[in-house]
């Protein structure tokens, strides 16, 4: 299986951040794997493939990408004067935890298999795409605002200390089971466009925080992200 998983289009060796938006291509796909079973589950499908989902996302997504993220990247970024509280580290830590909740969901939904009754069936494919939709607006901000930023901020000893404690973190093995169990989920799922909303202004049905409405953190992005540099 050919697929375009990495996202480095910059000359030279990869960074760290390299490493992350690598990762974010890997879970966009099984994203687009998940698009594709929630359509068959809507359609009376066996819920149990969620369970495998769900392990990659909590095993992949969350433990070995959400992981370095927070205990290394966002660390650092505290570390400079940046809050946990309030502004972008606040809401991709919100972001992280409204997505463990909705994967505990599809986990649930998946172990309930055939006694998952009608309510239930709806309310995992609204998880489901509710999930989906967090994670792609979540990646599409650290890819485009909060990762240049954070590149251009950092020093150049912070991002080869990043890049060790990257390495370090990295738990190989895990990480590569990972891997191919979302590589067999995206074969088994052939990937296909979200459900769409034409109510939504970005177009997946995204109800969550980009549109500030619910949100704990309001106007994340305006302040700088370096405030004391
Ligand atoms: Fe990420």
């Amino acid at each position: 299986m050919s697929l375009a998983l990495e996202s480095s289009t910059r000359a030279g060796a990869k960074d760290a951040f390299d490493t992350l938006m690598d990762e974010h291509r890997l879970i966009e796909q099984v994203l687009g794997a998940l698009d594709a079973f929630t359509k068959h589950l809507e359609q009376g499908a066996d819920p149990f493939p969620l369970r495998e989902f769900a392990e990659f996302f909590r095993g992949y997504a969350d433990k070995v990408h959400h992981g370095k993220e927070e205990d290394i990247l966002f660390a650092s970024l505290v570390a400079r004067g940046y809050s946990t509280e309030a502004g972008p580290v606040a809401v991709m830590l919100y972001d992280h935890a409204q997505g463990r909740a909705l994967v505990s969901a599809l986990a649930a939904a998946g172990d309930a298999g055939d006694c998952l009754d009608a309510q239930g069936r709806e309310q995992t494919v609204r998880a489901a795409r509710r999930y989906a939709s967090l994670l792609r607006h979540h990646i599409y901000k650290e890819d485009t605002i909060l990762f240049p930023m954070a590149r251009g901020g950092l020093s150049p000893s912070d991002l080869r200390r990043l890049d060790r404690e990257f390495a370090a973190f990295e738990q190989a093995k895990v990480s590569a089971s990972l891997r191919q169990l979302g590589l067999s989920l995206i074969e088994d799922f052939p990937p296909t466009p979200p459900e769409t909303d034409a109510s939504d202004p970005i177009g997946d049905g995204c109800d969550l925080h980009c549109t500030l409405a619910g949100c704990p953190v309001r106007n994340p992005w305006d302040e700088p992200i370096f405030p004391e540099s």
